[in-house]
Parts: structure tokens; sequence; C-alpha cells
């Protein structure tokens, strides 16, 4: 990206956050779906530093990880129980001329003469600390540039703010820089200056290193102070040079968490507004968060309240939200997600989510597919222009292209000790209310009737259904809730016939009531005298032939015969 790459970056992320009152370290304290110390590794890393290392101390394991994790090609450097941010600086020089004398050993020609110049760092080193998440790559090749070009020993960023309280102030002396003095070790005459030290700079390494081997710790907190590299650098004639930047939210750091919503909100504000300008519409930007990483097509559309986190993508013309927060989740061209909550998920294009979808780990809808209102899917395939659009839960399956998935069913898919799989095949229409109890097969074309419970393997076109047949008991209602509303509306409906039920049967109601379904109350009456005539004749008839399909409401399906379970 640059002429000129840095012979080492210094990430300083050793202090302890104190004031971020918190378990985490401060520098993995995130904003924008990436962490303090992940933003400043990735504007750094962008410089291509032939080394790039990060300074260590307080909750040291967490941290390293994190770096190294983020990027596996960062030196973790540990800072000694000397407190400062030059010892930080100090014990990564140490750290980094170890590594480049071990580089040149390897590299060495064979009988090569020994001795000689022993190998170290050298070339411009910059320093930046780990917790400044705005400072992007663009403002730190400005400063290795200036200080190349000029040929600087110390080019230090500034800026210049309204409220310097806190910071370092930039001392100088006929417009050049001599020096940086810490708040607490400022005169009240300094602290009226308003250019601050940003905490980032290129030395020379060798300037740095032979600074440094001279820096006390003669100061208020009493301890090494990489700022006294300037004035001293400054002393010995060399050139010591200043980089002003005009946007101070880009040299911020982060000290609390009041900082860390602050910059999160301007780092959103700006991650939005370059959406916008590459051709998304952002609805209400104040409502709408992107992480940094997402990626957006042109004529997006992302809705109020909309939130995508991770990794997210979203393909052309698709529509977000509102009220829509999708971490992790691949989002096809033209597809809509509304009101939706989901992670790692694919739903491919031209598909329809929402609204109120919960989309788990491993949820796939095919092209022109629908997830519609109050499902939930978790690890499972709905192919293209499948549907499943009231109410159910699809978990451990594959569903095939063109099927639709009738209203409140359940994918039954664990046994109390293992999760199994049901898979349903290409345009097969299933019923309202079904429980598929997994590991279950559903062959292609097959159809299933209303409030079926599917156990087993169901062959490509046939129709399943299960339970045993209705039976209607006639005139109960009249005879056990008598007065009731419900009975008023029975026998207005039933005009004479209700007069006459109620006349001949007082008391009797057919059959035990966990067989009618009717309220226990009624359990004790014995009998089956109000079975209606129509109602006997179809106890009487044998199961298999009553339960036609018209009987289980199955659209299309007429006069076959049930399938042979
Ligand atoms: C530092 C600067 C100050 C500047 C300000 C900008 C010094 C002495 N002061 O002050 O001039 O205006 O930053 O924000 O440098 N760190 C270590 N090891 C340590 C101490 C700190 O690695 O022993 C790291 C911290 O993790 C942090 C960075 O250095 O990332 C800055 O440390 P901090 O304590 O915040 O310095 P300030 O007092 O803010
Ligand atoms: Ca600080």
């Amino acid at each position: 990206m640059s002429l000129t790459q840095p012979a080492a970056v210094v990430v300083l992320a050793a202090g302890e956050g104190t004031r971020m009152k918190s378990r985490t370290p401060k520098v993995l304290h995130e904003i924008g779906g990436r962490s303090l110390l992940g933003h400043a590794l990735h504007a750094a890393r962008a410089l291509e530093p032939a080394r790039l290392a990060v300074v260590v101390r307080h909750e040291r394991d967490a941290v390293a990880a994190h770096a190294t994790a983020l990027d596996d090609g960062v030196t973790i450097v540990d800072q000694d129980e000397i407190p400062g941010t030059g010892r930080a600086v100090q014990c990564a020089l140490t750290a980094l001329d170890a590594a480049v004398r071990g580089a040149a050993l390897v590299h060495a020609a064979p009988g090569s003469a020994p001795g000689g110049e022993v190998a170290a760092l050298h070339g411009p080193v910059v320093v930046m600390a780990g917790d400044t998440p705005l400072l992007d790559a663009g403002t730190l090749a400005e400063l290795l540039r200036a200080h190349t070009e000029d040929g600087n020993a110390v080019t230090v960023l500034t800026t210049t703010v309204t409220e310097p309280h806190g910071y370092g102030r930039i001392l100088r002396e006929g417009g050049a820089v001599v020096g940086v003095v810490e708040e607490r070790d400022a005169t009240t005459e300094q602290r009226q200056i308003r250019e601050i030290n940003t905490s980032t700079y290129v030395f020379d390494a060798a300037v740095l290193r032979d600074a440094l081997g001279s820096v006390d710790q003669d100061n208020d907190q009493g301890e090494v102070y990489l700022t006294d590299v300037v004035a001293l650098a400054h002393r010995q004639g060399l050139g010591v040079r200043a980089i002003s930047v005009d946007d101070s939210w880009l040299v911020e750091g982060v000290n609390d968490r009041v900082q860390l919503a602050a910059l999160g909100a301007e780092l959103n504000r700006r991650t939005l507004e370059q959406w916008m300008r590459d051709g998304v519409t952002v609805v209400d930007p104040g409502t709408a968060w992107v992480d940094v990483e997402v990626e957006l097509a042109r004529d997006v559309t992302l809705l109020p309240g909309t939130q995508l986190h991770g990794r997210t993508r979203v393909g052309e013309g698709a529509t977000i939200g509102p009220d829509t927060t999708l971490r992790d989740v691949v989002v096809g061209a033209g597809a809509t997600v509304v009101r939706t909550h989901g992670s790692d998920a694919e739903l491919e294009a031209g598909s329809t989510t929402g609204p109120f979808a919960y989309l788990r780990p491993g949820a796939h809808l095919g092209e022109q597919g629908k997830i519609g209102t109050f499902v939930e899917v978790k690890n499972a395939s709905i192919g293209a222009g499948a549907k499943v659009p009231h109410l159910t839960y699809v978990g451990d399956a594959d569903i095939g292209e063109g099927t639709n998935i009738g209203a409140s069913s359940v994918f039954v898919n664990y046994d109390g000790v293992a999760k199994h799989r049901t898979r349903i095949g290409a345009h097969a229409r299933t019923g309202s209310d079904n429980m598929f109890v997994a590991p279950v097969t559903v062959g292609d074309g097959a159809y299933t009737g209303a409030g079926t419970t599917i156990r087993e393997d169901v062959p490509p076109g046939a129709l399943a259904v299960s339970g045993g047949p209705q039976r209607n008991i006639d005139g109960w209602v009249l005879r056990r809730r008598p007065g009731s509303a419900a009975a008023e509306a029975a026998a207005r409906a039933l005009g004479g016939d209700a007069t006459n039920l109620d006349a001949t049967n007082p008391d009797a109601t057919g059959q035990p009531d966990s067989d009618s379904g009717a309220p226990a109350t009624a359990a004790a009456n014995p009998g089956a005298a109000a079975l209606s005539a129509q109602a006997r004749a179809e106890r009487a008839r044998a199961v298999p032939e009553s339960r036609t399909p018209r009987d289980h409401q199955v659209p299309g399906a007429t006069g076959e015969k049930d399938s042979d379970r």
C-alpha cells in the first residue's frame, strides 16, 4: 500500500485499562464487531510490516491468544515489571532484535565469517496504542510516508482538540517539536496547549534503541515514558517532526465505557455512510448497526432496527428489516428478511423469511423458498421453492424442493439421548399439526393428513394418516352445559332437533369423556345411548375405510384408499 514498508509495527497492549471496570481486558472490548486490538492489528497489518509485535502484560494469556487468533504472524512480547509505554517499546525492541538475529543466523551462508556486524532491527518502526480503534491504515501510511520523505528520526502523530485534559501535550519552540509533557507533569502554562500526543509514532529503530537506553523513571507516575524519546532526539539535533490529523475521532483512545460507546457509534456512522455511498439504502442510520466485516451489495435496503453482525453478506436488491438481527448470515439477491433473528444461516436468492422467524446455526433456505411466521429452523435445509409458512419447528431436517409443510408442525428430532434427522422429499404436501418423529423419511410427492404423527417412513406418492376416526357425541353440550352460551348457540343452530335431543336424552353422554374429549365431570356417565345413529354407524365401520382422504381434509386427494401402514 505504501512505498515504504516499516521494519516493524509495535502495538502497545500491556496496560490494565482500570477505568473500564471490567473482567475483560480493555483491548478485547469490541466496537463494530471487532476488538479494539483487532482494529489496531488490522490497520497495522495493512502497512505490510516485516514484523508485527504486540506487547502484553495485564491478562497476558487472554490478550496473547486473541492477538494470535486474529493474526498468526504476530510476535507476542511480554513486558516485564517495569511500567510505562517506554518500557513496553524497549521490551518489544529487545524481542525484535533477537528475532532479527535469529533469522540472520538461519539465513547465513554455510562457512560465512562469524562475528562482523551484529544484526539488529533497523529502519522505521511504527508504534501505536492498542486502544485507538478508528486509527486507519491510510493515516498510518501518511505518517510513515512523511517520516521517510523528510528523513526524520522521530515523527509523532498529533491532533488539536478543545478538551486536551489527560493527554500528553506537544511542546514546540519556534514551530519545531521539542518534546511531549504528560498532563500530570505539565505546568499550568503547558496545560493550555491543545495540540496533543496521539501515542502514534514512527521512530528510526537505532534512534529509538539508543534513546530508550537513557530514559529514566523520573516523573509523577514513576514510569518509563516513551514520550521522553521525543525530547531526547530533539536535544541530539535529530529530525523530530509532527504530523497533525484534523479528524480527531481517528486518534481518540478508549479509556472507559463512555468512550467505547461514543467511538462505537461513530464507527457505525462511518460504516453506514460508506455503504450508502456505495449504493445501499439505509432508511434510518440512527437505528441500523452494521459491523465492519459485513458485506452489502448494491440496492440492498436496510429498514429501521436492523443489526448486521459478523461476516453477514447481503446480495443485490435484498431487503432486511425492520427489526432484524443477523450474525454470520448469507442473504441472497432479492431476498426479504422481516423481523427475524438469525445466526450462521443462509437464505438464497428470492427467498422470504419472517416476520418473527428464528434462524439457528445450519438453517438453509433455497431459492424462492419461504420461512414464515413463528418458524424456528435449526441445522436444516429447506429446498428451492419449498415453504414452511406458519408456527413450525424444523430441526435436523432436509426438505426437498417445492414441498409445503403444513402449519403448526414439529420436527421431533430428539429422543432424549440423541438427535435424529428427518428427510422430506420434493413436492410433498404435509398436513397441519404434523409431528415428524425422526429418524423418518417422507418420500417425493407424498401427502400427510392433518394431525398426523409420522413415526414410520412414507413411500413416494403415498398419503399418511394416523390416529383413530373422529366420533361426535351429539347433544352433549345441551345436556351437560344447559343454559350456557354454548348450549344456547347450539340450540339456535339445531332448531327443533335441539329440543328433541334434550327431551329424549336428559342425562346420557354416550361415552366416557376420555374418549370424547369432554371435561372430566362427565366421565362417570356410562352408556352409549346418546350416540347418534350416524356416529354409531361411523364407529361400527371398519377403521381403514372410514379414513378417507376427505375425512382428513387433504386437498386434491379424493376416494383413494389409505396407504398401507
Ligand atoms: C499516553 C501518552 C500520552 C498520550 C496518550 C494518548 C505516554 C507516557 N503518554 O498516555 O502522551 O497523549 O497516550 O492516548 O506514553 N501500555 C503498555 N505498557 C505500559 C503502559 C501502557 O503497553 O506499561 C499501553 C496501554 O495498554 C495502551 C497504551 O500503552 O494501549 C497507552 O497507555 P495509557 O496508559 O493509556 O497511556 P496514557 O496515560 O493515555
Ligand atoms: Ca490512553
